[in-house]
């Protein structure tokens, strides 16, 4: 009589060994073929202990399921990850400050990795390292060892002119403090990033106006900072960095400075800017804001101590895609 029980339990216990030997032979960075497990050596190996229980046929069935789902597994990992470009790839990144004898480790090795039309917090308690993370993406500073590729790009070694050429076409930033030219229209502080990528005065305006339209600001063009609320010169800020249409957007407590209302429509207007297709990186302080995103990253110590995705993130309707 044939005792089921025995039987799923080894074909359980053989599903386990295949998995297991698959690994080894990843690992080992050896080819991984169907055939070896269904004769030689390995298929031998495997029903040594269960041949009493488990006849060939059956052995046959378990090696050709396990290889449809891997398969398959692989497919769709593959499917993830085309045509999604990777704006930001981290190896190992450590940052030392020498301050005269004394030296200051504020990143200990961090790596991650981030697609296109991500939105990203970075949280952290002070000095965790966010600001000098926040530095070396922004290409404002780099890194004392370990690679930073943006977009494709290794950035680590490149020099300061290098690096500002990026910053300026490619990393839009958004402040706390909004940092706009005070004696400046709204108009001319989104124009400024422009004049520097050498775009003819008229399509310098038709941009900016249109950047100005995107966070509702549009009967706002002319009045200065001191002629508007904090958080339309939030929105003045952000479209300043949405204005050359940058691969990143980089914002460093966006609504620190704001009353909860107003924060909360700035946190609008970052959704609908995220929605619309851009890579957004943003420091916060506060879970709720945080929630906002898809994923968070904290920091402790200069290590990441958790790299998850939020409620959003997990939700696939998420974004624009
Ligand atoms: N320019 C600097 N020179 C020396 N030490 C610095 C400098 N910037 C930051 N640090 C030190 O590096 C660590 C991380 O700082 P920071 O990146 O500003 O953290 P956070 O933004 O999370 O508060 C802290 O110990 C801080 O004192
Ligand atoms: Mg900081």
């Amino acid at each position: 009589m044939e005792n089921t029980d025995l039987v799923q339990q080894a074909k359980k216990e053989i599903r386990k060994m295949i998995i297991a030997r698959i690994r080894e032979l990843s690992k080992e960075k050896k080819k991984i073929k169907q055939s070896e497990f269904l004769s030689g050596q390995i298929a031998e190996q495997m029903l040594k202990n269960f041949h009493e229980i488990i006849d060939r046929k059956q052995y046959e069935e378990i090696v050709v399921g396990l290889f449809t789902e891997l398969r398959e597994k692989q497919r769709e990992q593959k499917e993830s990850t085309d045509g999604k470009k990777k704006i930001i790839e981290t190896e190992n990144l450590h940052k030392i400050y020498e301050v005269g004898t004394e030296k200051v480790h504020a990143l200990r090795g961090v790596s991650f990795t981030i697609e296109e039309n991500e939105y990203v917090s970075i949280m952290g308690p002070s000095g965790s390292g966010k600001s000098t993370l926040m530095n070396i993406i922004g290409c404002l500073d780099t890194a004392s060892d370990g690679d930073y590729i943006f977009t494709g790009e290794n950035v680590s070694r490149m020099n300061d002119n290098q690096l500002a050429e990026i910053r300026n076409s490619e990393i839009g930033f958004v402040f706390q403090t909004f940092n706009l030219l005070p004696r400046t229209t709204a108009l001319h502080n989104v124009e400024l990033p422009l004049i520097y990528s050498g775009a003819p005065t008229s399509q310098r305006r038709e941009m900016a106006m249109e950047a100005l339209k995107k966070v509702g600001l549009e009967d706002r063009v002319m009045h200065k900072p001191n002629e508007i609320s904090g958080g339309e010169r939030q929105r003045v800020a952000i479209a300043r960095a949405l204005v050359n249409n940058p691969s990143l957007i980089l914002a460093d407590e966006p609504t620190g400075n704001l009353d909860s209302k107003t924060g909360d429509e700035i946190l609008d207007v970052i959704d609908s800017v995220h929605q619309s297709g851009n890579t957004i990186i943003m420091v916060t302080h506060e879970e709720y804001v945080a929630a906002k995103s898809g994923r968070i990253i904290r920091l402790h110590d200069g290590l990441i101590a958790s790299d998850e995705l939020t409620e959003n993130g997990k939700n696939k309707n998420y974004g624009w895609k």
